[in-house]
C-alpha cells in the first residue's frame, strides 16, 4: 500500500521582531522573567494589514518550490489555524485563490489549536490514502498577535506570528513516509486555554470587547503540567505502536511553546536535548505554525537526512495532543 510522503516544506516569519526588552516597556515584565520561565527571547509580529493567509501563501510557495511542483498540481488544501483572516469563509479558500490553485481543489480549515498541523497531516494522509486525491498541501499559519491581550502579561509574552507548510504525495517505496500518528484530546479541560467570547455561546457584545474577552485566556500552570503529560504519552504511544525505542529517533520536533516543557519531555523520554529541535527562543509559540516552521528549519539546516526517523509531538488548546512518526 502506498504511504504518504513529504515532498517539500516551506516557512515564513514576518520581518518585525518584538524583543523581550521592547515588551517590558509595554507590560510589567522583564527579559529575565520571560527567558527563565519560557526560553523565549523574541517573537515575530505580522505587519499591519498582513493577514494569516498572506503568511500562509509565502510558506506554501516555498514548500511548492522545494517539492518541485506548482500550486495547480495540488488537489487538497488543509489549513490548520485558530486565526483565520475572517470568521467566514475558511482561510483555505482565500489561500487557494491567492496561490492560483484550481477550483477543483478541496479546501478546508482545521482547528486543533497548536496540534493543528499534526491533525492536518493525519487528515490529509487519510484522504490521499483513499485514492481520491493525489497531492496535498498542509499549512499551519497563525496571526496570534491579533487575538492576544496585549495588557495581559501572563499570556502576551508567549505568542508570535508565522507560517509553515508541507507538500504531501504518495510513494510505493516501503518503510518511508508517515509511518503513523496518534491524536487525542482532553475535552474536559477546555477552560484551561480558551477565548470565552465571540462564538455562539457568548456572541461578541460591546461589554465583551471592553473586557477583552475576545482574547486568549490561559491557566498557565495547569496547561504546563498537562502539556508535559500529554506530549510524553503521545510520544510513548506512537513509539510503542511501532516497537521503537526513543533512542532510534533522529530528531524530535516538539510544539514550541516553552523551553521548559521541551526539557521536561527530554527527561521523561530519556533522550538528550540535542535530539530536540528548538527555535522557541526566536519565535515564541506560533500555535499551528510552530511544528511546520520548526520542521522546515530543521530540514533546511541539514538536521534531517534520508532514512532518518523524525517524531513530531504537539499539544494545544482543546486540550488537543498529537504525534506523528516520519521516516525520510
Ligand atoms: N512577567 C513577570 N511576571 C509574571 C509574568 C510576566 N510576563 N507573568 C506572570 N508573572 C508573575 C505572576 O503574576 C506570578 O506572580 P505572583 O507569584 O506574585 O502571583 C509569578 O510571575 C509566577 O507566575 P506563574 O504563572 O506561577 O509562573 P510559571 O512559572 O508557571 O510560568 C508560564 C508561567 C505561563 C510561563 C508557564 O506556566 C507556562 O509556560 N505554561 C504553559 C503555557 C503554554 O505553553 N501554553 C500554550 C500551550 S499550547
Amino acid at each position: 500500500m502506498p504511504s504518504t510522503v513529504i515532498l517539500g516544506t516551506g516557512s515564513y516569519a514576518p520581518d518585525r521582531v518584538l524583543t523581550n526588552a521592547e515588551l517590558s516597556t509595554k507590560v510589567d515584565t522583564s527579559d529575565e522573567w520571560i527567558r527563565s520561565r519560557s526560553g523565549i527571547r523574541e517573537r515575530r509580529i505580522a505587519a499591519p494589514g498582513e493577514a494569516t493567509s498572506d503568511m500562509a501563501v509565502k510558506a506554501a510557495q516555498a514548500a511548492l518550490v522545494d517539492a518541485g511542483i506548482t500550486a495547480t498540481d495540488i488537489d487538497l488544501l488543509i489549513v490548520a489555524t485558530i486565526t483565520p483572516d475572517l470568521p467566514l469563509p475558511a482561510a483555505s479558500c482565500i489561500i487557494q485563490h491567492k496561490l492560483g490553485m484550481r477550483t477543483n481543489t478541496a479546501c478546508f480549515d482545521l482547528n486543533a489549536a497548536c496540534s493543528g498541523f499534526v491533525y492536518a497531516l493525519d487528515t490529509a494522509s487519510a484522504m490521499l490514502a483513499s485514492g481520491r486525491y493525489r497531492r496535498g498541501l498542509v499549512i499551519g499559519a497563525e496571526k496570534l498577535s491579533s487575538i492576544v491581550d496585549w495588557q495581559d502579561r501572563t499570556t502576551c509574552v508567549l505568542f508570535g506570528d508565522g507560517a509553515g507548510a508541507a507538500v504531501l504525495g504518495q510513494s510505493e517505496q516501503p518503510g518511508i513516509g508517515l509511518l503513523g500518528t496518534k491524536l487525542g484530546a482532553y475535552g474536559d479541560c477546555v477552560d484551561l486555554l480558551c477565548i470565552t467570547h465571540g462564538g455562539s455561546s457568548n456572541p461578541t457584545t460591546p461589554e465583551s470587547i471592553a473586557a477583552r474577552n475576545h482574547c486568549i485566556r490561559m491557566k498557565g500552570k495547569e496547561v504546563f503540567k498537562l502539556a508535559v503529560r500529554a506530549m510524553d504519552e503521545a510520544a510513548r504511544d506512537i513509539l510503542e505502536q511501532h516497537q521503537l525505542h526513543a533512542d532510534q529517533i533522529g530528531l524530535v520536533i516538539p510544539h514550541q511553546a516553552n523551553l521548559r516543557i521541551i526539557e521536561a519531555i527530554s527527561q521523561y523520554l530519556e533522550l538528550p536535548m540535542e535530539r530536540f529541535f528548538v527555535n522557541v527562543e526566536r519565535y515564541g509559540n506560533t500555535s499551528a505554525a510552530s511544528i511546520p516552521l520548526a520542521l522546515d528549519e530543521a530540514r533546511r539546516t541539514g538536521l534531517i537526512k534520508p532514512g532518518d526517523l523524525t517524531l513530531l509531538v504537539a499539544f494545544g488548546a482543546g486540550l488537543t495532543y498529537g504525534s506523528a512518526l516520519i521516516r525520510w
